[in-house]
C-alpha cells in the first residue's frame, strides 16, 4: 500500500514537473517572463495574454488539480475536514475587503503597501480588526503582507478593483458599483445573501417545508430571493445583483452556447425566446452570428430596461430592424399588498405569452427555484410550445468525481434499481 501512496505522489509531482516545464517552455519562447503573483493583474500585459495559449492553459489545469490532490494526500485529514468547514472565513474577509473599498485605497498607495491604521481610516473601522482580516487574505495569497500590518494589493486582490479613486467610492456608497465591470459585484453577491443562503442548507434538508429554499430560511420570508430583491428597501441589493450578472456575463465564453445546439439551423425569421434572459447578452451573442433570428427577451421590468440598454450598445441593428423584442414584468413581491395596479407583461410563473417560438432558452434560470416551481415554469412553456419548439436549458452540472475511466454507458438514472445496471431510459 505504501508504495503505490508514494509512486502516486511522484507521478503528482512529475504532472507539476512537467506542466512547468511546458509553461516555461512557452513563455522562453515569448521571451516574456510569467505574471507575477506580487504585482497587481494587468489584462493588457502581453504576458496575460500568453496565459490563454491552449498549452500554457492545459499546464495550468494539470498544476491546479495535482497540487490540490498532492495536499489532499500528504495533509493531516482532520486539519483538512477543519480548513473546509472554515473556509466561509475567507469569503467573509473577501467581503469585508470589497465593502470598505480596500483595493482601491491599496492600489493609490501604490507597491509599497499601506499599514492597516491607513487602510481602515476612510471606512472609520476597527484598524486591528481589518488587520488580522487583511492577514488572513494575505496567507490565502489574496493581498501581500509587505511588512507586519503593511499590505498591498497582489495579482488576486486586484481583480476586485472597482476602477474608481476610493475617494468617490467612500463619498457615494450607495453608487460604488454603478458603471464598474461588476466583478466585485459578483463577489459581493457571493459573499453575502449567496453565502447567508447557503448556511442553511443542511437546515432546509434536514426539516424540509413545501416551497422552502435555503433563501427562505436565511431571510425569514416566503416569496423569493427576487420579490426580495425589488422590495422598496432593497433597491440597492437589486442593483448590486443587476451589476453582478453583467460581470458575469463578460466573464464566461458563450463559446459553448453556439457549439451546443444548431443555431444556424433554424429558418430565418424564427423565434428565440430568452426567458429570464436577463440583460440578454446570450441571446444577443447568438442573434449577431445568425442575424434571420428574431429575439424576445423576457425579464423583470427594471432588468429590461438595462437589457434594452444593452441591445442598443452592442448590437444596434436587431433594434432598429425590430428583430428583437422585450418584455418585462413589475414584480408584486408574493407576501405584499398589490397597491398599485401592474400589467405583468411576462412572468415565467404564469402563462408564456410568445406562442410561435422556435426555442425557449433558460439560461441560470432553473438552478434559482424549488424543483416544484421549475416543474411549473416548464409547463407553462410547454403549454406555449409548437410540436417543433425546442427547449434549450443551459445550467451548471456537477461531473461525476469518480475516479473511473468514462465507460461510455449512460449513467443509471437517479431511481434506477441498483446492482441492475439499468441505463438510462
Ligand atoms: C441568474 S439570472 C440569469 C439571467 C440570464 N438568463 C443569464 O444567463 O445571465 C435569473 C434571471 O431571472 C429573472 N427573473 C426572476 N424572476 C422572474 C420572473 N418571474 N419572470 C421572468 N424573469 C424573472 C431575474 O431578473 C434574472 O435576470
Amino acid at each position: 500500500m505504501g508504495s503505490i501512496g508514494i509512486s502516486t505522489l511522484r507521478r503528482l509531482a512529475n504532472i507539476i514537473n512537467e506542466a512547468i516545464d511546458e509553461i516555461e517552455g512557452v513563455y522562453a519562447a515569448a521571451d516574456i517572463s510569467l505574471p507575477s503573483l506580487d504585482a497587481p493583474f494587468n489584462p493588457a500585459n502581453p504576458t496575460e495574454a500568453l496565459l490563454q495559449n491552449p498549452i500554457v492553459e492545459g499546464a495550468t489545469l494539470n498544476i491546479v488539480a495535482a497540487a490540490s490532490q498532492l495536499s489532499a494526500m500528504v495533509a493531516n485529514p482532520a486539519v483538512s475536514a477543519l480548513n473546509a468547514s472554515q473556509a466561509f472565513h475567507i469569503s467573509a474577509c473577501l467581503r469585508v475587503a470589497s465593502e470598505l473599498n480596500v483595493v482601491e485605497v491599496l492600489r493609490e498607495a501604490g507597491p509599497a503597501g499601506l499599514h492597516a491604521k491607513e487602510i481602515a481610516a476612510p471606512s472609520k473601522t476597527d484598524p486591528l480588526l481589518l488587520a488580522r482580516i487583511l492577514r488572513l487574505l494575505a496567507t490565502h495569497n489574496i493581498f501581500r503582507e509587505v511588512t507586519p500590518n503593511v499590505f498591498a494589493n497582489n495579482r488576486i486582490s486586484s481583480v476586485l478593483d472597482k476602477g474608481k479613486p476610493s475617494k468617490v467610492l467612500f463619498e457615494n456608497r450607495d453608487e460604488r458599483l454603478t458603471g464598474t465591470s461588476g466583478f466585485a459585484a459578483l463577489l459581493e453577491c457571493s459573499t453575502d445573501y449567496n453565502m447567508k443562503c447557503v448556511s442553511m442548507l443542511a437546515d432546509t434538508m434536514l426539516d424540509p417545508k413545501e416551497n422552502e429554499l435555503a433563501f427562505n430560511r436565511a431571510y425569514g420570508t416566503t416569496g423569493s430571493f427576487f420579490d426580495w430583491t425589488h422590495r422598496p428597501e432593497n433597491v440597492y441589493q437589486m442593483q448590486r445583483f443587476d451589476i453582478a450578472m453583467r460581470g458575469a456575463a463578460a466573464l464566461e465564453s458563450t463559446d459553448a452556447i453556439h457549439k451546443g445546439f444548431n443555431w444556424s439551423g433554424l429558418p430565418t425569421g424564427s423565434v428565440l425566446v430568452d426567458v429570464g434572459g436577463g440583460i440578454g447578452h446570450v441571446s444577443l451573442a447568438i442573434a449577431q452570428k445568425n442575424h434571420g433570428l428574431r429575439v424576445v427577451v423576457q425579464d423583470l421590468e427594471d432588468t429590461i430596461k438595462d437589457s434594452k440598454m444593452y441591445w442598443k450598445e452592442n448590437l444596434p441593428s436587431h433594434v432598429e430592424s425590430r428583430m428583437v423584442d422585450f418584455q418585462g414584468i413589475l414584480l408584486v413581491p408574493e407576501d405584499r399588498q398589490l397597491t398599485t395596479i401592474h400589467i405583468l407583461v411576462h412572468d415565467f410563473h404564469t402563462t408564456q405569452p410568445i406562442l410561435n417560438a422556435a426555442v425557449f432558452m433558460l439560461r441560470w434560470i432553473v438552478h434559482d427555484w424549488s424543483d416544484d416551481r421549475v416543474v411549473k415554469i416548464l409547463r407553462h412553456l410547454r403549454d406555449a410550445a409548437q410540436p417543433t419548439t425546442k427547449l434549450v436549458v443551459i445550467d451548471k452540472i456537477l461531473e461525476s468525481a469518480a475516479r473511473v475511466p468514462d465507460s461510455g454507458e449512460a449513467i443509471p438514472r437517479f431511481g434506477a434499481p441498483i446492482g441492475t445496471g439499468a441505463a438510462a431510459a
